[in-house]
């Protein structure tokens, strides 16, 4: 387990650069947190870190958003919307062997679904109210791959 402090969006999403420099085809990360505390921004990070300059936003209609044109695809998905329902027969594995970076908002609504190995980055808002900008992200490897990842970031948030 690694755990960070951020101090805004910027901070975030350059400890999601770092992370998308390390990634390799078929890696999975969840996101867990509140509404608004920051999963969106640390993808937006991310895909930065791979070379993606498109505007990532949440997908609406869709649950998937899938990037090309980066070092590696980029699967954004956000299945808030399968709280009910849940992923059993949407072909969710398809992104997760599809040789991209898979990241999910909302891991919980899809549990049946997901691989048993990821890094999972869970980001908690400060309780104080005065403190908007405060996030902690608290990163757990599920996995060897994932432990091996988790312990590279960790030596590249020191450089
Ligand atoms: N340290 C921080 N890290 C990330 N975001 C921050 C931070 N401080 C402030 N913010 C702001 O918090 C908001 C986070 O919104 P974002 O859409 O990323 O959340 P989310 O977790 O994806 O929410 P949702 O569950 O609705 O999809 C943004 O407006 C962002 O600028
Ligand atoms: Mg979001």
């Amino acid at each position: 387990m690694l755990t960070i402090r951020s101090t805004g969006p910027d901070q975030t999403q350059s400890v999601a650069k770092k992370l998308a420099a390390l990634l390799q085809p078929n890696d999975l990360i969840l996101l867990i947190g509140d509404l608004g505390s920051g999963k969106t921004t640390f993808t937006q990070g991310l895909a930065a870190g791979l070379q993606i300059d498109h505007h990532v936003k949440s997908p609406t209609f869709n649950i998937v958003n899938e990037y090309h044109q980066g070092r590696l695809p980029l699967f954004h998905l956000d299945v808030y919307r399968l709280e009910k329902t849940g992923g059993a027969d949407m072909g969710l594995e398809e992104y997760f062997n599809g040789g991209g970076v898979s990241v999910v908002e909302w891991p919980k609504f899809i549990a049946h679904e997901l691989p048993a190995e990821f890094l999972q980055i869970e980001l908690q808002k400060s309780e104080a109210i005065n403190d908007d900008e405060q996030r902690k992200l608290v990163l757990t490897a599920k996995g060897d791959r994932y432990q091996q990842l988790l312990s590279d970031l960790a030596i590249k948030l020191k450089e």
